[in-house]
């Protein structure tokens, strides 16, 4: 069986970008692939996080994972601080990352413009996360648009250190959905849905109340012509709601344009509204039963110790290659 890897940050409340980028992947590869899904807590801090809101972020995406269909018999649910050689790897890694490279990283841009002070970690952010990925031997890894130049950032630096010290790394491949790949902002079409958008319109969360849901989708920025048709460059705002419209429903965008034609956007966002709404409703009912079960606690140290296991035997071949320590088998 392949392995796959992928991590979300609990650095907020998980969007619908989130879920349909990462989370929904995730539950249909669990079947095929030897999965490790990580709540990366360490990447959540490179930007400033209040103690105990991060605490209970950590565990909320726990449930969520969980509440939308990972199953841990199958997959292994761990978080990334619970499993040391993460931080360790990232370190090597970032021994052989170059400063330029980093200033590259189109997020590292864009999460430090325009503030006076960032943190050096959110410069060093994508090394950790080649780590993650690479600590597992892993084959696949499933993520929305925006990190793919994260990904070619772990295939470089995995070709580079096979290069300079010992072939022991596996080059993953990224795996992005073809549709909905990048959810964008209810308020502003052009720019990524994000769970840490100050402006709570802009994003539908997780587990928001139902009807704020509804209240979101239909306030939602179209346009003012009235024609429910996907046409990115003119209509971000209805392209957008017809993608996440075509995933919910499972309809192509062509039919769903069909099924709209002649009628405006009410009747749309309202149809919208119903199939997230349908979708999302059992994943909180079952978000509130593990949120208040010890069963989480449970799995979570289980997929620690399954974690700590496979993270451990490449840290040691990687402390070999790299002449660190002493000789150890
Ligand atoms: N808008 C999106 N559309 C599709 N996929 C998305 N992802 C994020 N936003 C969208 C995917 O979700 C996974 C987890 O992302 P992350 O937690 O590592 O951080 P991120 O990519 O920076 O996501 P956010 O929501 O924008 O978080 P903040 O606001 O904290 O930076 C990844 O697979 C990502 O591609």
């Amino acid at each position: 069986m392949k392995t796959i890897f992928s991590g979300i940050q609990p650095s907020g409340q998980i969007t619908l970008g989130n879920y349909i980028g990462a989370l929904k992947q995730f539950v249909e590869l669990q079947n095929e692939y030897n999965c490790y899904f990580c709540i990366v807590d360490q990447h959540a801090i490179t930007v400033p996080q209040e103690r105990l809101e991060l605490r209970k972020n950590i565990r909320s995406l726990a449930a969520l994972y969980l509440a939308v269909g990972i199953n841990p018999d199958k997959a292994t649910l761990f978080i990334q601080s619970e499993v040391p050689a993460h931080a360790q790897a990232g370190w090597m890694m970032q021994c052989i990352s170059y400063i330029g490279e980093l200033e590259r990283m189109t997020q590292f841009k864009d999460k430090s413009a325009g503030k006076d002070a960032v943190s050096a970690a959110l410069l060093t952010y994508p090394p950790l996360m080649v780590a993650d990925i690479l600590l597992y031997n892993t084959d696949l890894v499933p993520v929305g648009e925006d990190q793919k130049q994260h990904l070619e950032l772990t295939r470089d630096l995995a070709e580079r250190f096979n290069k300079k010290y010992n072939d022991i790394f596996t080059i993953p491949e990224v795996s992005i959905p073809k549709v909905g790949a990048r959810i964008m902002s209810l308020q502003d079409p052009t720019k990524k849905m994000s769970k840490s958008d100050a402006n709570n319109k802009a994003s539908i969360r997780l587990l928001d109340d139902l009807k704020q849901i509804e209240k979101k989708i239909k306030s939602a920025v179209t346009d003012s012509e009235g024609i429910v048709k996907y046409d990115q460059a003119n209509k971000p705002g209805v392209s957008n709601l017809l993608s996440i419209y075509s995933i919910f429903s499972g309809k192509t965008i062509s039919e769903i344009e069909s099924i709209y034609e002649g009628k405006g956007y009410g009747d749309f966002k309202s149809d919208l509204a119903e199939v997230v709404i349908n979708e999302i409703k059992p994943i909180q009912e079952r978000y509130h039963e593990l949120m208040e079960s010890s069963e989480l606690d449970e799995i979570l140290d289980r997929g620690a110790e399954k974690a700590q296991v496979v993270a451990n035997k490449m840290l040691k071949k990687m402390e070999n290659a790299m002449g660190l320590g002493r000789k150890r088998n």
